[in-house]
């Protein structure tokens, strides 16, 4: 399941610190078995279910949010040069960024006829709860919980992490223009 999820969402192995790579892949690989999800099912999975047909799938989306997440970070790191305030880890940006969603492979099921739907769980537990479960299951530094649970509504007003801040505004820039004309 590890060589399955690599293939899909390669910048796992950009993470450069070994143990909390195979933390953050253990962590979403066992999301992946709770829920009886393939990488392929991950790959035809939509990213939200408040735009109706979502052409962008859970996988691409969680890629995109990596990558304005960095991009964001750079150049933050270039303009800010000295001001600690921006100073951020890149590992737990990364790592932070590819779990944000992760708790949404346990929150959607598919329905028998092949739509995508809440599930019971996901009722009651929005992602950002269950992501953060499933994080500090496989013993994710604090920094990286945090992210993954604050990193939608649930954390307004209570962001404490420049890391976390940063994923926040990358995943609402990966929603919300679609949002504005599809939704
Ligand atoms: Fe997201």
């Amino acid at each position: 399941m590890k060589d399955q999820l690599l293939a899909i969402i390669p910048e796992f192995t950009e993470i450069a610190d070994e143990s909390l790579r195979d933390k953050c892949i253990s962590a979403f690989t066992d999301a992946m078995q709770i829920a009886g999800r393939t990488a392929a099912e991950l790959a035809e999975m939509p990213f939200t279910l408040l735009i109706s047909p979502c052409s962008v799938s859970f996988v691409d989306h969680t890629r995109r949010v990596t990558h304005t997440a960095l991009a964001i970070a750079d150049t933050l790191a270039e303009d800010w040069q000295g001001e600690d305030a921006m100073d951020f880890d890149r590992d737990i940006l990364l790592a932070t960024a590819l779990l944000h969603d992760v708790g949404k492979i346990l929150e959607y099921e598919r329905e028998p006829g092949g739509n995508w739907r809440k599930s019971e769980s996901g009722k009651l537990l929005r992602h950002p709860v269950s992501g953060a479960g499933i994080c500090m299951k496989w013993g994710l530094p604090d920094q990286v919980v945090h992210g993954v649970m604050y990193h939608s509504h649930e954390g307004d007003g209570v962001r404490a992490t420049t890391e976390a801040i940063i994923v926040n505004h990358a995943d609402f820039l990966n929603f919300e223009p679609l949002k504005l004309k599809y939704g």
